[in-house]
């Protein structure tokens, strides 16, 4: 049979599977399974690649292959969870930075003869990859603390970045109708490199996974753009796949912090207001508990609402939840998980955590469906969230997280919040809900906290 109809064949068949994988990735209870069919459609299609009659040379495919599964198997066990935004950073970044250079490397082959589509592909591919691999590298330095997590900002910036992105449209243009001078490809390079940087350093620490998931975006589209150039249809369609998906998260995660999608494309979010930034972050009337009066309140609920957060990742303590759900619903006490969009620090964090402990899923309420509720929950059990349920979001302009809508706990007939003292959230800022009247503070390690009240509650 004909070798290039056996490769074609087979990539659709990979690219139904990318289809299927991502169907079942969007929601919890197939995401297992959507991961294994998109990672099944990959293997497909790079193995069918392999036997393409264009591959000269396995010696350095073979050598990259080992290079990458070591480096990936490494960072996959070595990677502490709670640093998993900056994993993914990367990986978007060297994905971008991949696909620039094969279309590079396809420009520099062919030149000066290549074609006016290529030429154009080759361009906007080096564009969109470079700039998203500098913008991963600020977004990873921004996340490990290696650069200033504040906005940084200056005069004229906006205007800045317009003239740049105009000066790489123009030196496009002019290279793909006359393909004469090789140097304005490497000045639309340098400057693509450069616009990367700009429109990430003014965005705050705080905003880092809405800009992750659009650079993820931006490496799908880089790598659609090589397709074209090489015209291998399977780059073509993961690569629009993996921009399409990425958009449809950054929008769905812009709508959970009320932030408009055009603002963070054009790196004009997240600023923050200097004076709230100087306001009095001390606590000045704070209650604490223990586990036994967390016990008693509970005890006589009839329903409880936990708010799971970041410090529960960092605590391992959902099987320790899970425990405690069972014991409550034991007592006839009514339990329900109230799950932030950006509860933790990647898209979805809480739900993989809660499945991890065998949670059922329809326990598990998101924001808009919990939030009404609130205020005939007779506790509200906050484990280690704190951004998510901080009022300030509601009316203070110039707060970093104002405009993102938060869950309703403040409006609980009580409230528990398990954390270790009174640090701040990743936004950096005070949290008036532990000064409400009704909140109980219980400065413990998540899961320790968790097992003292189940077993208050047993005895
Ligand atoms: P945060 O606001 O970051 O608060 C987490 C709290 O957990 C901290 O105040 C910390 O207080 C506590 N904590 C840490 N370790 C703990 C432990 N072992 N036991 C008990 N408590 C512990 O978390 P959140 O409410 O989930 O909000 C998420 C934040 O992260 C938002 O600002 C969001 O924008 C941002 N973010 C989200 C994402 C996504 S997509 N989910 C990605 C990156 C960033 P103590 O130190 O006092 O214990």
């Amino acid at each position: 049979m004909n070798m290039d109809l056996v490769i074609h064949s087979v990539y659709i068949v990979a690219a139904i599977l990318f289809i299927m994988g991502l169907k079942n990735l969007s929601k919890v209870k197939t995401a297992r399974r959507g991961n294994l069919l998109a990672a099944l459609g990959m293997l497909l299609a790079v193995a069918i690649t392999l036997l393409d009659q264009q591959v000269l040379n396995y010696q350095w495919i073979l050598i990259g292959i080992v290079v990458g599964a070591f480096i990936g198997t490494l960072f996959a066990s070595l990677v502490q969870m709670t640093a998993m935004p900056q994993l993914v950073a990367l990986f978007n970044g060297f994905g971008g930075l991949a696909s620039s250079l094969v279309a590079c490397s396809e420009l520099l082959r062919t030149w000066p003869s290549t074609g006016t589509f290529v030429l154009v592909s080759v361009v906007i591919s080096t564009f969109i990859g470079i700039l998203t691999f500098t913008g991963s590298l600020i977004a990873f330095g921004k996340l490990q603390s290696l650069v200033k997590q504040q906005p940084i900002t200056y005069v004229l910036q906006k205007t800045l970045n317009l003239l740049i992105f105009i000066a790489i449209v123009v030196l496009s243009v002019w290279i793909s109708i006359s393909p004469t001078n090789l140097n304005l490809y490497w000045v639309v390079a340098g400057l693509s490199a450069l616009l990367g940087i700009l429109l990430v350093l003014p965005i705050g620490g705080a905003d880092m996974p809405v800009v992750i998931s659009l650079l993820n975006s931006y490496s799908g589209v880089a790598a659609a753009m090589t397709g074209f150039v090489l015209m291998n249809n399977v780059l073509i369609v993961a690569g629009s796949l993996v921009g399409a998906a990425g958009l449809i998260l950054t929008q769905i995660m812009c709508k959970a912090m009320n932030r408009s999608l055009t603002n963070v494309a054009f790196g004009t979010f997240g600023k923050v207001d200097p004076s709230a930034e100087k306001k009095d972050q001390e606590y000045t009337q704070v209650k604490s508990c223990g586990a036994e009066e967390v016990a008693m309140m509970m005890d006589g609920a009839q329903l409880v609402v936990i708010v799971p957060g970041y410090g529960m990742a960092v605590a391992r303590a959902q099987h320790a939840v899970r425990e405690l759900e069972k014991i409550l619903e034991d007592k006839g006490v009514v339990v329900k998980y109230a799950i932030h969009p950006v509860a933790g620090r990647m898209p979805g964090h809480m739900n993989v955590l809660l499945a991890e402990a065998d949670v059922p899923y329809d326990k598990l309420y998101e924001m808009d469906q919990i939030n009404s509720e609130f205020d005939q929950a007779d506790v509200a059990l906050v484990i280690g969230a704190n951004d998510v349920t901080n009022p300030v979001a509601r009316n203070e302009k110039g707060s970093p997280i104002y405009g993102m809508p938060i869950l309703n706990v403040d409006k609980a007939k009580s409230v528990v919040v398990i954390k270790r003292s009174l640090s701040p959230g990743f936004a950096g800022i005070k949290n008036p809900l532990f000064e409400d009247d009704k909140t109980y503070l219980f400065y413990s390690d998540a899961k320790k906290a968790i097992e003292e009240v189940s077993q208050e509650l047993k005895s």
